[in-house]
């Protein structure tokens, strides 16, 4: 692994505890203007300074996010249809070159195992892998989103060891209560999760705790943190949790400490 490749990584996992806490707030790619990211920049802004890095598009980022942000970029790379269309059927809608005049610390592309598009969207994985190679980038495969996908350890264990062998850096699935582990044990690379549909925040906090227990790398987490009553109080928890081995209760109750507080005004506007 070259310098550059490694030093995006470095950027990416905190160097502490190993592992990363990342926004993802590219939803609107396929779902429009998403609950909590009408406006994206009210929303990211207040919660950069507590990200390892933001997980993002093109758009939201040139339009609504500071290019003065110390946060790293995660670059979303895939898309096509909407959520109204055939989910699977996403190609590579960023380049390589726009990723690195972004300066973007890695790339994120979707695999769609199971579904219509499978071999397409596999095959483009490999491509974005070639080309993210020549640069030192790494790439975000993200795995068993579907509507129908049946996401037990089963199915996720075979997306993510698929994408693994087709040459992702960083593989993002979701959580599963049984036999997560076994997910994370068989993919020979660092597994974040993401947080999926809003849950109340200490079911969101155990989420991350379970995980992070059973091998996670971390989370790329979105709506279980800008839905929040108080997202700027729940990225902190869940930090907590990723970096400092909080237990579920102490992640909690800090939660419910910071939620009253206003949060730190970011450097970045
Ligand atoms: C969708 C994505 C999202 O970034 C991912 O689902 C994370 O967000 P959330 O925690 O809201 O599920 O990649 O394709």
């Amino acid at each position: 692994m070259g310098w550059g490749m490694k030093n995006r990584l470095a950027r990416i996992f905190n160097q502490n505890s190993g592992k990363t806490v990342m926004l993802a707030v590219d939803h609107g790619y396929f779902q429009g203007p998403t609950t909590g990211l009408k406006q994206p920049r009210e929303t990211i802004t207040p919660l950069l300074p507590y990200s390892d890095c933001l997980f993002v598009t093109r758009g939201v980022l040139r339009n609504c996010v500071s290019p003065a942000t110390n946060t790293p970029i995660f670059l979303r790379v895939s898309g096509g249809p909407s959520v109204l269309g055939e989910l699977s059927n996403e190609d590579i809608i960023t380049s390589m070159k726009e990723a690195l005049r972004l300066n973007a610390a890695g790339v994120g592309i979707s695999i769609f195992v199971g579904e219509k598009n499978e071999d397409r969207t596999i095959s483009n994985l490999g491509k974005v892998v070639n080309e993210a190679e020549e640069y030192g980038m790494p790439v975000l495969a993200i795995t068993a989103v579907g509507k129908e996908m049946a996401r037990d350890a089963r199915y996720l264990g075979l997306a993510c060891r698929i994408a693994a062998e087709i040459g992702a850096h960083m593989v993002k699935t979701y959580y599963c209560e049984e036999d997560f582990d076994k997910v994370v044990e068989g993919c020979p690379v660092p597994i974040v999760i993401a947080g999926g549909k809003k849950i109340p925040e200490r079911e969101a906090l155990q989420m991350a705790y379970n995980a992070i227990s059973k091998g996670a790398a971390g989370v790329d987490m979105g709506r279980n943190i800008f839905q929040s009553e108080a997202p700027a109080a729940m990225v902190q928890a869940v930090r907590a949790v990723v970096h400092e081995n909080y237990t579920v209760n102490e992640a909690f109750e800090l939660f419910n400490q910071l939620k009253g507080k206003k949060a730190v005004s970011s450097v970045v506007e």
